[in-house]
């Protein structure tokens, strides 16, 4: 029998404690009771949630597919009720992602990050989900292209034959907000093609990888850009991944793997900055500069759509090194201030300040008078 389950993960800044910092225990309490006593919790197999920097994030497993209005209303409304206890508490910025009024039918543009993929579930499907706060989603591109394509951080693109045959990359053009413009693109003979357009993380964002050998879903990511959306400042994304793991996939140690480098990526304070993607536990807050960028991870199993418990891959002792590595990155950055790469380039920036000082110190530049020279031996 074909066991097809769908797994979507949710997230949102909907409240937080201290500033941008945490959201409160009970918004996450009041959006687990929700789901476990309302009627429409029933349409869910199993869910869990977690917080990441400001953002709580809902995972869940179902029977009706991607994109469904049903499941992602039971978000929409889960986050309505975190944000009522947010705002009972006098927390900061209550309900700050839920950007429109009511819902329509789909959370696309309307504020929560979604990354959902429907499955055959394998025996011991294994699945890792990526939780980033204060960073925007192509902060994965790095990553999952090396987990996916580079012999240096899966050597099992070389150890095992279910993966010879390489993966297929679904590369989205986020600058099109009116429809999905993408690209397909295969491992390993697209390579330069894949990190010529992986290079920009702000434009291009891998939205699905899919295995060559069997034709499966390997991972997703959500890709929505807010502002470009909205046209104004909505905060930086802060996406959500989630990847298969073992057998035709990389090993959940490949996929961890390039989250040593804690490359830099743009966000960080005011989202206008750059800063290393620091691995850190689940349900960590941040701190210096609101941020680093930080990304948690959940490595887990699935059985008929049953999650077994969690392992939160960033808790073990092996990442402390990393995290140190990355704060170093991230002071290093931040002694140069607003000095060239430690800011985002014009048109990442946000709250529209600089912009606007920019018009008006546009605006008083002139066109100086270019003395003449004077030519040698001339006489007046
Ligand atoms: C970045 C972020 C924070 C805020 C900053 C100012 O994504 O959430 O760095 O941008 O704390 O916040 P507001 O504008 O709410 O005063
Ligand atoms: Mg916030
Ligand atoms: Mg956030």
């Amino acid at each position: 029998m074909i066991n097809k389950i769908t797994i979507t993960a949710i997230k949102a800044d909907v409240g937080s404690i201290g500033g941008h910092i945490k959201p409160d225990e009970d918004m996450k309490q009041s959006i687990l009771t929700f789901l476990r006593e309302s009627e429409e919790g029933k349409l869910l197999i199993d869910f869990r949630v977690q917080s990441v920097g400001d953002d709580i994030a809902i995972i869940m497993t179902h029977r009706e597919g991607e994109n469904s209005s049903d499941i992602h209303g039971l978000a929409w409304k889960a986050f309505l009720i975190a944000t009522d206890v947010a705002k009972a508490k006098g927390l900061y910025g209550a309900g700050q992602d839920l950007l429109k009024d009511s819902f329509s039918g789909n959370l696309k543009g309307m504020g929560p990050a979604v990354a959902e993929m429907e499955i055959e579930e394998r025996i011991g499907e294994t699945i890792v989900c990526f939780q980033a706060d204060k960073t925007e989603p192509g902060a994965y591109n790095l990553p999952t292209y090396l987990a996916f394509a580079d012999p240096m951080h899966n050597t099992g693109l070389m150890l095992s034959p279910k993966m010879k045959d390489g993966f297929t990359f679904e590369i989205i053009d986020v600058e099109n907000t009116k429809e999905d413009e993408v690209i397909r693109l295969n491992t390993p003979e697209d390579i330069y093609d894949i990190v010529t357009l992986l290079r920009n993380n702000h434009r291009y964002i891998v939205e699905k990888v899919y295995s060559r050998t069997t034709g499966e879903v390997a991972a997703a990511t959500c890709t929505t850009r807010l502002s470009l959306i909205a046209g104004k400042y909505v905060g930086k994304d802060d996406p959500i991944m989630m990847v298969r793991a073992q057998g035709a996939f990389p090993a959940t140690g490949e996929i961890l793997s390039p989250y040593t480098i804690a490359h830099y990526v743009a966000g960080f304070m005011r989202g206008s900055h750059i800063g290393p993607l620091t691995p850190v536990s689940v349900n960590t807050g941040v701190s210096f500069f609101d941020g680093p960028p930080i990304v948690s991870a959940v490595a887990f199993n699935i059985k008929d759509g049953k999650f077994t418990s969690f392992m939160d891959c960033f808790a073990n002792q092996f990442w402390a090194g990393v995290r140190e590595k990355a704060y170093k990155k991230a002071i290093a950055i931040r002694e140069q201030g607003w000095s060239g790469p430690a800011m985002l380039e014009d048109s990442e920036l946000e709250y529209g300040g600089i912009t606007e000082r920019l018009g008006r110190l546009k605006a008083k530049f002139y066109i100086r008078e270019v003395s003449k020279t004077k030519v040698q031996g001339e006489t007046k």
